[in-house]
């Protein structure tokens, strides 16, 4: 679909119902899309028709609505093989989100696979989703946690990753893009250092997938995870790609039906992926509309929605930078669309309420990256994150809010 300039917006934002809502008694202004993003009728339609035409339990049933919700879900797990460009669709397992995703790779892979004193790389930008299952996991096996540290515009400093990577690496999982800075990690060139010394890589992917082109092949990562929610999908739903033969030789996660083979008290044998990690009844009709989701962008075009969302970012970026009293945190010049900032001696709580009251929504905190804000010394930011369907009168009506904070505590 069309570049930039003849980027269709009023048909885009026209598709997201929501976007027509008012908040407080003005026009609902939604930039805090590294949150969750809003859902295009699509999804939303295609929630209602799944309950209201094409629901039963999957995988169990012979009757007509099990098959139907069968193929709708399988169909659904085709399109996202297609959407990561993934060997194969058993190397899609639906989660809960990236979260769980991280959590499976780390429980599963690392108690299989650590062992005390191997070492597991991590960065500052990570979320703590990204952190806390590593250390729940070095905890059980001794496996020991290193850091990569960041520089202070927030970018990865690959010298220095260089520097811990070693043959007791066994694992670098890091984020593809920074939830509280936006900065784009070179994950091409994390995984070239890390093949050299045959260690496992997972990128969690939540806040890459919604705004770039990802191609697990061509990065020949081993593990990735994002979530359906930013992606213009359903809560609650998620993937986790895997090599298959990784896959294959991991132990299950969870146990209950769906996942097994055979059961008898004497002993029990596993599905074959990708079920052997999908115990109970999934998020059926939450996987259907993440397919949904997929078509949705793939519609408009990744090329597009990068553009345009670029575009934003310059703006909004420059806008900020013209005004007093603004720091922005992460000036990384590779960066998505997510902009962090703080109004000097304002709390950024003050200001995501004040700017709440012109019905802006961005997130205010530490955006569950702790690590980052103490590597900025800073308690929280103020985050604009912008999607596909955000415009530039609204990084101004952004910057409009943002004078009358200042206004309202000069
Ligand atoms: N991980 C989400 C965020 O960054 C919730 O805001």
């Amino acid at each position: 679909m069309a570049a930039n300039g003849s980027y269709p917006i009023d048909r885009i934002r026209g598709d997201f119902p929501i976007l027509s809502e008012e908040v407080h008694g003005k026009p609902l202004v939604y930039l805090d899309n590294g949150a969750s993003a809003q859902k295009p009728s699509a999804v939303i339609d295609q929630i209602s028709k799944t309950y209201e035409t094409g629901y039963a339990n999957v995988h169990r049933g012979v009757h007509y609505m099990s098959q139907i919700a069968t193929d709708a879900m399988e169909d659904a797990r085709r399109k996202a093989q297609m959407f990561l460009n993934a060997a194969d669709e058993k190397e899609i397992i639906f989660v809960r989100g990236a979260t769980e995703g991280i959590n499976l790779v780390a429980s599963s892979w690392g108690r299989a696979n650590l062992q005390e004193g191997d070492e597991i790389i991590l960065s500052v930008l990570e979320h703590h989703s990204n952190i806390v299952p590593w250390q729940i996991v070095a905890e059980q096996t001794g496996a020991v946690i290193k850091v990569v540290p960041i520089d202070d515009a927030g970018i990865f400093l690959m010298d220095e990753y260089e520097k811990l990577l070693s043959e007791k690496t066994k694992m670098v999982a890091v984020t593809h893009v920074s939830n509280a800075l936006g900065t784009i990690v070179p994950v091409e060139d994390v995984i070239c250092l890390a093949r050299e010394k045959d260690a496992c890589i997972l990128l969690d992917g939540c806040q890459a997938a919604p705004h770039l082109p990802v191609d697990v092949q061509a990065l020949d990562v081993d593990f990735y995870v994002f979530s359906g929610h930013k992606l213009y999908g359903p809560s609650g739903i998620g993937v986790l790609y895997g090599k298959e033969a990784l896959l294959d030789a991991m132990p299950p996660y969870e146990g209950g039906g769906e996942m097994i083979d055979r059961v008898t008290f004497e002993k029990t044998t596993y599905a074959e992926l990708p079920f052997k990690f999908e115990a109970g009844t999934p998020h059926i009709s939450g996987i259907i509309a993440l397919g949904s989701a997929i078509d949705y962008l793939n519609g408009i075009g990744f090329d597009a929605i990068a553009e345009h969302e670029h575009g934003l970012l310059e703006y909004a970026t420059e806008r900020l930078t013209e005004m007093n009293s603004i720091e922005i945190v992460g000036t990384a010049p590779e960066k998505a669309a997510i902009l962090s900032f703080n109004i000097q001696d304002v709390h950024p709580h003050d200001v995501g309420t004040i700017l709440d009251h012109d019905g802006i929504a961005v997130r205010t905190g530490h955006h569950c990256a702790q690590p980052v804000m103490d590597r900025f010394d800073v308690a929280a930011t103020v985050r604009a994150s912008f999607g596909l369907y955000n415009t530039k009168s609204e990084v101004d009506a952004l910057v409009e809010g943002i004078k009358r904070v200042q206004e309202m505590f000069a």
